[in-house]
């Protein structure tokens, strides 16, 4: 599964980014207006830091605009993903780029049918948004299982990006519903590493390994 960080922190970014584990990036124009920066350069500076896909998405709400603005995206870097919104306009300006082979990532997906749309209209990803359904009370787990069920029974190589995370416990279940992969908000990412088993287990090696008066680094090979 490939894990993206859903920020346009660049800071924040250099910091994930050095754990070796960051798949992409995913931006929106919230957190671009989060982050009080330019957007193209943010972008660019983005992709330089992070080798794989980089969604950037448009502001305009017709299909030719949106393809203007996409192309100017796309040309940014080889890694930018044009993110579009589920909309018949997005979507004609979806199989615009697809026919082209630029990236797109779907966004705003909360049903199976937009999914489905989605896929038909040659989208590289589409983000179902878990967290913004689950926070109605909705199942954003079983709409990604649904969407899964309904890609595998076709054929649709669209990539299930689960989107809107809130916790590490939807990441597991979005990895389990068959998600290709999730984008997560920093914290969510960092508190995937963490238990309190394996805290207090460290610990407790370490205790014991200091009662040894042992160095692994000052012993003779
Ligand atoms: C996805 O691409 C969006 O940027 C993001 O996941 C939205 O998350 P939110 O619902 O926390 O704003």
């Amino acid at each position: 599964m490939q894990l993206f960080i859903d920020t346009a922190d660049i800071a924040v970014l250099k910091a994930l980014a050095e754990t070796g584990l960051v798949d992409g990036v995913t931006t929106n124009p919230s957190l671009i207006a989060k982050s009080g920066r330019q957007f193209i350069p943010t972008i660019a500076e983005i992709c330089e830091l992070i080798p794989g896909p980089i969604s950037a998405e448009v502001a305009a709400i017709d299909a030719p605009t949106m393809i203007k603005e996409g192309e100017k995206l796309a040309g940014i870097a080889s890694n930018v993903v044009v993110k579009l919104p589920l909309t018949f306009e997005g979507l004609k300006a979806c199989a615009h780029f697809a026919s082209q082979g630029i990236m797109t990532n779907v966004t705003l997906c909360f049903s199976v049918t937009q999914a489905l749309l989605a896929a038909k209209a040659g989208a590289t990803y589409v983000s179902p948004f878990v967290g913004r359904l689950e926070d109605q009370g909705a199942d954003g787990i079983e709409l990604l299982a649904e969407i899964r069920a309904v890609y595998d029974t076709y054929g649709y190589e669209t990539e299930i990006l689960a989107a809107s995370i809130r916790t590490p416990a939807q990441v597991k279940a979005a990895a389990l519903a068959g998600a290709d992969c999730a984008t997560l908000p920093p914290g969510v990412f960092r508190d995937l590493v963490k238990h309190p088993l394996t805290d207090k287990g460290l610990e407790q090696f370490l205790s014991d390994w200091k009662g040894t008066g042992q160095s692994i680094l000052g012993e003779l090979g």
